[in-house]
């Protein structure tokens, strides 16, 4: 049960905060105003003593849960022999074997091998390297909506220019952004299958007359958006997309970062979606909090790089692989796949009942457990209503449970609570979140 102690912030958060704001760059961003001293499971408690619900899983980070004992055995045993070699130097066991375990985790018929790094960013940089390196080729086409990360190419790569990409010009060039197949902001139809359609033929027109289907090197598509506000693409964009890529001799790369590892409900969202891609990229949920990251595919594709060519001091560290071997057992106990089911069909239900009583939410989506909702000025002119989504946020934090945003305009709610989460503690959640948005409403027709 949520315990809350004091206000939110406490005043041990508050002093922290001052700290943070003396000794830290004041770039990176806070969700919440609070401090954590201890997470298990769904749960986490502050430096106050509130034991608060996470509904955010330190962004869709710890699917297993915070501080699983399994993750914790395994990582606290490899620390035990040794912390770091560098793969590069002096290799060691558990790397090979997260490759070996994603290589068949990942779906198609090919050989495959698999590269480790520490973060999305840099799987995603790497992910370009390999596609270059193999196709000779330089174009790299993406979607707006995409986030794909901080450094520059990933940057370049990403959408939404406030806050990730202000100030920070030039982008690296050789980089062409589509329409992503939005079904609630198309505007001719919001009918899945026709918007694949118009958007592939959209997509179609730019490749061939701005970019030429043979400068190609690679087409980089999250299937499940995150950052954008967790719009899962239409099953039959992305397999128009993989028949093009194919014909074409592009390399296909989806990026589960965000997506993967469980939160759509199977280990990977391209299982459900019966589309294979030629890369796929993942971190967050792969080592349970602890920095790794990779790209898994075709293993032709992935020696397109020459000895050398790709690698990094801690790229594929010995105590994340550890954790990393620990979360794939977890996966493969089933209980956790399991939980998926009742959580989505919770999720589905609850937010289909938001959806009739309050017209404020302009769209219910997702896939499997990972759902949103979209906050709207008007449904009609569906306005994006940013103001009451980051309200949402804090009244719910006030109350004891942690949410984020998404969005390309700022409006979405995205829920990511850990896979682990009872139906107890996702009712406790979506009860806190009903009751805020009642609020939400009323203090918006006070106004
Ligand atoms: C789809 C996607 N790709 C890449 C990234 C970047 O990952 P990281 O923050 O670990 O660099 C993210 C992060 O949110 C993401 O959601």
């Amino acid at each position: 049960m949520i315990e809350i102690k004091t206000q939110i912030p406490g005043a041990k958060s508050i002093a922290l905060m001052e700290r943070r704001k003396n000794a830290v760059a004041r770039g990176p961003f806070h969700t919440t105003p609070i401090f954590a001293a201890k997470a298990q499971g769904a749960w986490i408690t502050d430096v106050d003593g509130n034991k608060l619900l996470d509904f955010s899983s330190g962004i869709g980070v710890v699917n297993v849960g915070h501080s699983p004992t399994r993750v914790v055995e395994a990582a606290t045993n490899q620390l035990n022999h040794f912390i770091h070699t560098s793969f590069n130097v002096v290799a060691y066991e558990n790397y090979i074997t997260v490759c070996e375990k994603l290589n068949s985790a990942m779906p198609g018929k090919f050989a495959k091998k698999s590269f480790l790094a520490n973060s999305g960013a840099e799987a995603v940089e790497n992910a370009i390297k390999i596609s270059r390196a193999f196709s000779g080729k330089q174009a790299i086409v993406c979607f707006q909506h995409a986030y794909h990360g901080r450094t520059y190419m990933a940057m370049s790569l990403t959408a939404k220019v406030k806050p990730y990409k202000y100030g920070f010009a030039p982008f690296n060039s050789e980089v062409y952004r589509c329409p992503f197949p939005y079904p609630y902001r198309w505007p001719t139809t919001s009918q899945p299958d026709q918007v694949a359609e118009e958007c592939f033929e959209e997509f179609k027109t730019l490749v061939q007359s701005e970019v030429g289907s043979t400068q190609v090197a690679a087409v980089l598509i999250e299937p499940v958006l995150g950052e954008g506000g967790f719009v899962p693409a239409p099953k039959k964009f992305l397999s128009l997309l993989r028949d093009f890529c194919t014909e074409n001799k592009i390399v296909l790369i989806f990026d589960e970062v965000q997506c993967g590892f469980g939160r759509t409900g199977t280990l990977f969202a391209c299982e459900k979606l019966g589309v294979t891609p030629d890369l796929l990229v993942s971190a967050k949920g792969i080592a349970a909090g602890l920095p790794l990251s990779a790209v898994t595919g075709k293993a032709e594709i992935m020696d397109g790089p020459a000895e050398g060519g790709i690698g990094g001091t801690f790229c594929g560290n010995p105590v994340a692989c550890a954790a990393a071997l620990a979360v794939f057992e977890e996966w493969d106990k089933g209980i956790l796949a399991r939980n998926t089911l009742s959580l989505e069909k919770k999720l589905v239900e609850y937010m289909g009942q938001w959806f009739k009583n309050f017209s404020i939410i302009g769209d219910v989506r997702g896939m499997g457990p990972m759902r949103a909702m979209e906050l709207v000025k008007n449904r009609e002119t569906k306005e994006p209503n940013p103001e009451a989504t980051k309200e949402l946020v804090k009244l719910c934090y006030e109350k004891g449970l942690i949410l984020m945003t998404a969005g390309t305009f700022g409006n979405v709610i995205r829920l990511l609570p850990p896979l682990c989460t009872t139906e107890e503690e996702l009712e406790e959640g979506l009860n806190i979140i009903q009751g805020c948005l009642t609020k939400l409403i009323k203090d918006y027709q006070s106004k």
